[in-house]
């Protein structure tokens, strides 16, 4: 896939053919845009708020909002898109997401979640967020992507420093949080920004092995 605005494809289904129709394809995971026969499943799992533990945003959609959202963009555009991760064996284990933030930043934000816990812990998100960072650089003319991380949430930190973020500052009060508003982490890759804005970088301008 060269371009965002591809649309998703008719797939049929079967590891094999997962994989070999991926268009993002890594070790332990691929990445697919999401077909039609997803949606019952995945507004399932959108409505399951509690899935998504403590550290994510609980707003959700009712379900015709959710499936006339894909109809008009399949989920799939050039601010906007939303990757299911797949494992080796072709079963959906969680998504990737990217989306605009400041309408005249150049810079996307990622989100993502792996939906239960006997896939936790197994590198899936670390490779999804990889991929599809390296994807998203190649792909289209942003400089910054970010991730927003509640700074609690250990296990989304650590995904994000092994994907090569780095820390960049504290959103006081930024996101509504349960009973209170509570400070949120911005992490964003320096090498990225730096080399378009002339900003001196903070960590070495190497670019980090899994965007070269
Ligand atoms: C955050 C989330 C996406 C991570 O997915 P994952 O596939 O388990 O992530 P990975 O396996 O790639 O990496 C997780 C890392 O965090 C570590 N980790 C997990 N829980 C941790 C904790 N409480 N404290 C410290 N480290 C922790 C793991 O050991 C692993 O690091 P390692 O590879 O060095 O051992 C998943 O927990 C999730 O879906 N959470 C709910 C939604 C969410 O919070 N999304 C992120 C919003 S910013």
């Amino acid at each position: 896939m060269s371009d965002a605005r591809a649309t998703p494809g008719d797939r049929g289904r079967g590891p094999a053919r997962e994989r070999a129709a991926s268009p993002v394809a890594g070790t332990s995971v691929s990445l697919r845009t999401v077909s039609e026969g997803d949606l019952q499943r995945l507004y399932e799992i959108h409505e399951n708020v509690a899935n998504r533990g403590p550290y994510f945003p609980h707003r959700f959609v009712s379900e015709p909002v959710f499936r006339r959202r894909f109809q008009e963009t399949g989920f799939w555009g050039e601010k906007y898109g939303r990757l299911l991760i797949l494992d080796r064996d072709g079963e959906i284990v969680g998504h990737v997401e990217f989306f605009e933030t400041v309408a005249y930043l150049d810079e996307l934000e990622l989100s993502y979640q792996i939906y239960s816990d006997a896939h936790r812990g197994k590198g899936y998100a670390s490779e999804a967020v990889t991929l599809l960072t390296r994807y998203l650089f190649q792909n289209l003319k942003y400089n910054r992507v970010r991730l927003i991380i509640h700074p609690d949430n250990e296990a989304s930190k650590r995904v994000a420093t092994k994907c090569g973020y780095r820390h960049e500052g504290t959103l006081r009060g930024a996101w509504f949080h349960e009973d209170e508003t509570t400070t949120s982490m911005s992490s964003a890759p320096y090498e990225k920004c730096s080399s378009r804005t002339g900003m001196p970088p903070r960590v070495s301008r190497e670019r980090p092995r899994h965007l070269r």
